[in-house]
């Protein structure tokens, strides 16, 4: 299933946007690369989205564990295990990502 998340032109380089799913999704504009995300964090409850992005991860805002955006994994601790990652997309100018049914 694919999951709208907003207009290409709503998502400029630097920008975070979130699709409120569920799941609740983070896509990242990097340099004009798209990243897609799950948006809560692994360790405890926070939004990635309010995360600080530095390079090609993103700085939890609670304990700063940083994740890899290109495959969602923690480089260190508290968080363990990864985020998941989805495929992003872009259709007729709007941002889509592809979840799984469940
Ligand atoms: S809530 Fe993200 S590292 Fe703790």
């Amino acid at each position: 299933m694919q999951l709208r998340v907003c207009a290409v032109a709503e998502l400029p380089p630097g920008e975070v946007a979130v699709a409120q799913g569920p799941p609740r999704i983070a896509v990242f504009n990097v340099d004009g690369e798209l990243y897609a995300l799950e948006d809560q964090c692994t360790h405890q409850q926070a939004w990635l989205s309010d995360g600080f992005v530095e390079g090609c991860a993103v700085e939890c805002p609670l304990h700063a564990s940083l994740f890899d955006l290109r495959t969602g994994k923690p480089s260190g601790p508290p968080a363990i295990r990864a985020v998941h990652t989805y495929q992003v997309a872009v259709v007729d100018e709007q941002i889509m990502v592809t979840v799984e049914d469940s």
